[in-house]
């Protein structure tokens, strides 16, 4: 890995350093900027934060850089983990004192600050996140790099400064963070401190869901999150922390018919997707899109193999998913749910005529999200018969192209029923009942079937007939 020496300086240029620097010198204490800013200078990535390390106490240092910055800066201190983050412009500067003890942020466990720069790096989680540069004046930029780092860095190799055991039992989280890099990276994690992560599993138990969410939520966002999945797996991890992807794992035969794989199905559905939208929720979708598939599995006599209602099962599952992983039960996991929902109905429209009221209903069923659900169809033809593969999207773009024509004259997208529930009530002065439900429905499937247009008065005059088979009366005809 080539970098020169001058463009190591200039990443680390900037005022807050060199008042770091200053400072430092002055109290006589060694510092060192540490950890991700130091790899991804390397790397060439971009960070906002960085990681200061001195032997000495962190929090006098900070303090003292926070009062030099001045107005511009903010000082937080957390007495407990003997930590303390300096904010200035749009950097975040966290001051730390290097320690024996294993490095974590959110450890309850007592802090211990009297180590050197080699006991903190020691005790770090991978090499090429041990890295350090010293700020002191005499040695500003000088890479201290005790466990070939920089090497592990040009060979995108992922592996624990110290006997890997020691390393995932002081925090087993770090496991997860080993996958996620590899993923994030595409680098490989060394075979000894793989093999120690197979023999650690079980110990994940012991991390919080949100601690382990958060890696997870890396590995998705990753440019290619297969990467992620199957190292999870080949690991043993995926079991324990997400035992349902886990189970879509495996192809059964029967009388010579088998089915495919539905997890290499699904990782690569999500890679396909990826390619197109950065959307964390849009690849959670594609992560759970087929999740039901192991509890619908039956076998027909004259069908093979069957995933009957997959879709409306799977969207049942994703509650009890998201509770469990500690994932957010708002309206991103109804986005979810509903893409789960509807992943089979674009498809099941391109096989047969594409008619106006099955787009129109595709419309109202997908409102605002139907771009995103037709990105999720669109990777989900992961077939190896090049024929099918044409045909399917070839009337994907048959439907898109409806999408917009239907769209345009319609505008069923953000339909909302021409008549409320509650002027209905008031023309046939019904309290709230079944009645009421009734007529509102089959106003809206005679718009989205087209019996009717999208306006007042056609729906208007629709309702008092349809009443009218029903046997109401109305007993308010003006508006
Ligand atoms: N660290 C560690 N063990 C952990 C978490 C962090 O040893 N479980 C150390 C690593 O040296 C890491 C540094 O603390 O580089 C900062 O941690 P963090 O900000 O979580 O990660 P980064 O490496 O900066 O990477 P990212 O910002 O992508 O999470």
């Amino acid at each position: 890995m080539y970098i020169d020496h001058e463009e190591i300086l200039h990443k680390i240029s900037s005022r807050p350093f060199r008042i770091v620097s200053e400072i430092a010198d002055e109290l006589q204490l060694e510092v060192y900027v540490i950890g991700g800013y130091v790899r991804d200078i390397f790397l060439n990535r971009p960070s906002k934060d960085i990681d200061i390390v001195v032997v000495g106490s962190g929090i006098t240092l900070a303090k003292a850089v926070a009062n030099r910055l001045g107005k511009k800066s903010h000082l937080s201190v957390f007495k407990n983990f003997g930590t303390a983050q300096v904010k200035s412009g749009d950097l975040e500067i966290e001051f730390v004192g290097a320690r024996k003890e294993s490095y974590q942020r959110d450890s309850r466990k007592p802090i211990v600050e009297d180590g050197t720069l080699e006991d903190d790096q020691n005790r770090r989680d991978f090499t090429i996140n041990a890295l350090a540069l010293s700020l002191n004046t005499e040695r500003y930029g000088e890479l201290v790099d005790p466990f070939d780092g920089l090497d592990d860095l040009e060979n995108l190799i992922i592996r624990t400064p110290l006997d890997p055991d020691i390393t995932f039992s002081d925090d087993p989280l770090r496991m997860m963070r080993a996958i996620r890099f590899a993923t994030q990276l595409g680098f490989f994690i060394d075979p000894d401190t793989f093999d120690a992560i197979i023999r650690n599993k079980e110990r994940i138990a012991i991390i919080s869901k949100e601690r382990i969410i958060d890696e997870l939520n890396k590995i998705i966002r990753s440019p290619k999150p297969s990467i992620g999945f199957e190292l999870l797996n080949r690991s043993g991890l995926l079991e324990l922390i997400f035992p349902e992807l886990s189970a879509l794992k495996g192809v059964e035969t029967k009388e010579g018919i088998g089915h495919k794989d539905n997890f290499a199905h699904t990782l690569m559905v999500l890679d396909r997707l990826s390619k197109h939208t950065d959307n964390l929720w849009l690849r959670w979708s594609a992560l759970l899109h087929d999740i039901a598939k192991p509890a619908t599995k039956r076998w027909d006599n004259r069908l093979g193999w069957t995933f009957h209602n997959h879709n409306f099962i799977g969207e049942r599952m994703v509650p009890k998913i998201f509770s469990r992983m500690k994932l957010p039960l708002n309206d991103k996991m109804k986005y979810v749910q509903k893409m789960v929902g509807l992943h089979m109905r674009p498809i099941a429209l391109a096989d047969d005529e594409v008619t106006d009221s099955a787009i129109r209903r595709l419309l109202f069923d997908a409102g605002n999200d139907i771009e995103d659900l037709m990105l999720l169809c669109e990777a989900d033809i992961t077939s190896k018969n090049p024929e099918k593969v044409r045909r399917f999207l070839n009337n994907f773009r048959l439907v898109r192209k409806k999408l917009v024509e239907i769209e345009e004259k319609d505008r069923v997208r953000n339909f909302q029923p021409p008549i409320s529930g509650e002027e209905i009530m008031k023309i046939f002065g019904l309290p709230p009942s079944q009645q009421v439900g009734t007529l509102k429905e089959a106003i809206k499937n005679a718009i989205l079937d087209g019996e009717i247009p999208n306006e007042y008065e056609a729906a208007r005059q629709f309702m008092f007939e349809k009443a009218k088979k029903m046997g109401l009366q109305a007993i308010q005809q003006d508006k």
